[in-house]
């Protein structure tokens, strides 16, 4: 099941060091790549129908064709690699196992929208990583795949790595700029969007890492050969993170499109120690939990995920036994986004403590029917009411906890 497309070289020793990869054909693309003209990328990334990987799923050729025409300002990438999402990691793979395939995928980027500065914006706990990151980066300029002339071409790009410290929230794309910026990173109110109004008021697109490393694969191969893999709308393929109560956790790639429940005996092992499955929280922590039942009808692709009123996130897969407290599981998942919370919107700010203390007096065998009730009540008048969707990344899972596992917390009331 598993393929090798974004981990061609991940089994490869010193892959992370450029004679390593070029031998194993990094930057091989761009003589093919300046030889287009930059319309014609976008639209071979728009046909290959390549999804952000950083958990909307937005089109990527489509986002970059938003950046307006006969630009006065210059225009700005920044990558997101801040990957703070619990239960997510498949960036910090890239980053160390393959950096040049990600430097390969910012110049076809940046050659497509007429970019030529760069932010790497990559999640503060991410030490070892940046060092590894920052000598990949090093090297490509001494080589000359970054500075003034890309490959010998006439075309620029200068790639400056930024570290966050320790915000969950600047992963969201607006907070992230404001970081760049030097200011406190807490999302903008959208529109405008960051391609309009970005970086330093500036057209800036974001995209996640996994987004940008798919590129030399497209370009090399071209759109139809990304699209033999996945489905019609969930083309390519996809880092999933397995993790939780399965025999064999561990990041895989895979086509998208697969059936949950193979992937998870055939590729994982399994739920461990011979235990019962309770349920899956199919793309990291924010995204709507499903039971064991459900999953049998799932595939890992947007389409499916979104039929099951859930979303495919960051790919980061969760599977929880039969011993899993659902009730402690929603405390902690509260107790995260709340303590992540920038605190602008008071929404976000009161509304996810106040959630806290409910769930914790629950515990504490102090809470009534109505407590549940009220947690309810509160998702909705939370949820899409402040300025990010980091709200909504702690609602939306609750409120699919409390429908199909109230039983659980009426056991703690009762
Ligand atoms: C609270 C919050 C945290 C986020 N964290 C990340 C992150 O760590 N990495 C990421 O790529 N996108 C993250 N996103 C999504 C970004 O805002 C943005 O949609 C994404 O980087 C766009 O890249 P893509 O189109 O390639 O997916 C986050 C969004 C929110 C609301
Ligand atoms: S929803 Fe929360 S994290 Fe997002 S801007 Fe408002 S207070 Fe900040």
């Amino acid at each position: 099941m598993e393929v090798k497309i974004l981990s061609a070289k991940f089994d490869i020793e010193d892959a992370h060091l450029l004679e390593v990869a070029k031998k194993h054909g990094a930057y091989k693309t761009l003589d093919k790549v300046f030889s287009m003209e930059p319309g014609q990328v976008i639209d071979e990334v728009k046909n290959s129908g390549l999804r952000g990987r950083g958990g909307a799923g937005f089109p990527a050729g489509v986002k970059w064709s938003f950046l307006p025409k006969d630009l006065d300002k210059p225009v700005y990438l920044a990558v997101n690699s801040d990957e703070s999402e619990p239960a997510t990691f498949k960036d910090r793979y890239i980053l160390v196992k393959d950096p040049h395939m990600m430097i390969e995928g910012i110049i076809i980027c940046c050659y497509a929208i007429g970019c030529h500065d760069t932010y790497i914006y990559i999640r503060g706990e991410y030490t070892s990583q940046v060092k590894v990151l920052q000598r990949a980066i090093d090297e490509a300029y001494e080589a000359g795949y970054l500075g003034e002339k890309v490959d010998g071409h006439d075309f620029r790009i200068d790639v400056t790595v930024h570290r966050g410290a320790g915000a969950y929230v600047c992963g969201e794309e607006t907070a992230l700029l404001e970081s760049i910026e030097g200011k406190k990173g807490q999302p903008r109110s959208k529109p405008p969007f960051p391609a309009v109004v970005g970086l330093y008021d500036c057209p800036t697109i974001i995209n996640n890492v996994q987004s940008i490393a798919s590129l030399p694969f497209i370009l090399d191969q071209g759109a139809e050969a990304y699209k033999v893999y996945g489905t019609e709308r969930s083309s390519g393929t996809h880092l999933f993170g397995i993790s939780g109560h399965v025999e064999k956790p561990g990041m895989y790639e895979l086509p998208l499109g697969l059936p949950m429940p193979e992937v998870l005996e055939k590729v994982a092992g399994g739920v461990w120690k011979g235990r019962k499955l309770k349920a899956v929280i199919p793309g990291g922590s924010s995204t709507p939990v499903l039971t064991a039942e459900e999953i049998k009808t799932v595939t890992l692709d947007y389409e499916s995920m979104a039929e099951h009123k859930t979303m495919f996130g960051s790919g980061g897969i969760v599977v929880l036994d039969e011993t899993v407290d659902v009730v402690k599981l929603v405390e902690n998942l509260i107790y995260f986004y709340h303590h992540e919370s920038c605190g602008q919107c008071t929404p976000c700010r009161e509304g996810l403590g106040w959630m806290l203390k409910i769930v914790k007096k629950i515990i504490g065998g102090e809470g009534t029917a109505e407590d549940i009730d009220l947690l309810v009540e509160l998702c909705d008048n939370i949820e899409m009411k402040t300025v990010c969707v980091l709200s909504a990344a702690c609602t939306m899972p609750v409120r699919s906890y409390l429908n199909k596992f109230r039983e659980e917390f009426e056991a703690y009331v009762n």
